[in-house]
């Protein structure tokens, strides 16, 4: 099943599902598995690690003919070179996040790239659209990772950004289904972007620990961390973070041993940056399956909700 729409059209995918870009974890087995399954995959540059991205775009080339894109987490790559570096790669689709429009929009736009930028409140989206972005990602506060402190949850923010924007719109932020996709679509989005679904997919790379902490957790068993920082940090409860969440200091500093959380499965070890929709994940799912059930149910709830109140 596909869609035609501006997002399907800007990024060449016949589903307009994108994978999150998450550092280390946002690389070829993952991405690839989504462009495949027509979704846009998504190969990150936040692990700071560009001679082993640089391996893994090569990678894809391998595994996929489909487009796939990259993200510039702004605030984590300090190579002042990344844009030449993104150019370079030869991909048509990058999302920005993490830093400021202006920075980077014009020399990826003119090098003929489409850009989406990341953006948590609706004056981050209309600076966004000022400095001349393709689309923006609009990303509500319930999702996992890095956040605004004074985050917005997705109910709230898309349809508010939807009523001040042209420009297509696509959602982040507690999606992990065909109805929550159709409910982001009735709110102004043309497509969705998943990041706790896709950690604890089949392809994902991280420990079977993550996955089965994601698949075991309840809705309340995220908190945010950092709120007196920025950036604050949705992140999975648990001792360590717990110990953290009322921490008046820069919990930026405790990261930890961020591989050995991801890769060695000790949850005490970091910080596992997940969504609230943890809570609403109950199985390690093979990328395809889960892409496939996400547009037929989203095409049951329309149909559905036609039938009722259209009847
Ligand atoms: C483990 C993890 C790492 C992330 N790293 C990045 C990143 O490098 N760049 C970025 O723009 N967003 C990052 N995010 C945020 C995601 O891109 C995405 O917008 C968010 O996960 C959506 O919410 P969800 O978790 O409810 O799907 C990360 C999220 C997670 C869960």
């Amino acid at each position: 099943m596909s869609i035609t729409n501006r997002v399907t059209r800007m990024l060449g995918v016949e589903k307009p599902i994108v994978q999150a870009p998450m550092g280390w974890i946002a690389r070829s087995q993952l991405a690839s598995a989504v462009s495949n399954a027509g979704g846009m995959g998504i190969i990150e540059t936040s692990s700071g690690e560009l001679d082993a991205v640089r391996i893994e775009i090569e990678k894809m080339r391998d595994l996929t003919d489909k487009p796939f894109g990259v993200n510039i987490a702004q605030a984590f790559v300090r190579d002042p070179k990344i844009v030449d570096f993104v150019i370079d790669q030869g991909v048509k689709f990058v999302s920005t996040s993490a830093g400021n429009p202006t920075k980077h929009t014009a020399d990826l736009k003119a090098a003929g790239l489409t850009v989406f930028h990341v953006v948590p409140t609706l004056k981050g989206a209309m600076k966004a659209v000022e400095a001349g972005v393709d689309g923006l990602i609009v990303e509500g506060g319930e999702g996992g990772g890095f956040k605004n402190p004074d985050e917005v949850a997705s109910m709230v923010l898309l349809p508010l950004v939807r009523s001040k924007v042209d420009v297509p719109i696509i959602a982040a932020g507690g999606f992990v289904d065909g109805a929550g996709m159709a409910a982001a679509f009735a709110l102004g989005a043309e497509g969705i972007q998943m990041g706790t679904r896709m950690v604890s997919s089949l392809e994902s790379p991280v420990h079977q620990n993550w996955k089965d902490a994601i698949v075991s957790a309840a809705e309340t068993d995220t908190l945010m961390l950092n709120r007196r920082h920025s950036p604050a940090l949705r992140v999975m409860r648990t001792e360590k973070t717990s110990g953290l969440e009322y921490s008046e200091e820069n919990v930026m500093g405790t990261f930890g041993s961020l591989l050995d959380l991801y890769f060695g499965g000790d949850m005490e070890a970091s910080i596992a940056l997940t969504g609230q929709v943890a809570g609403r994940i109950d199985a390690v799912r093979p990328v395809a399956d889960i892409l496939d059930d996400i547009m037929s149910e989203f095409h049951d709830t329309l149909s559905g909700l036609a039938d009722t109140y259209l009847a």
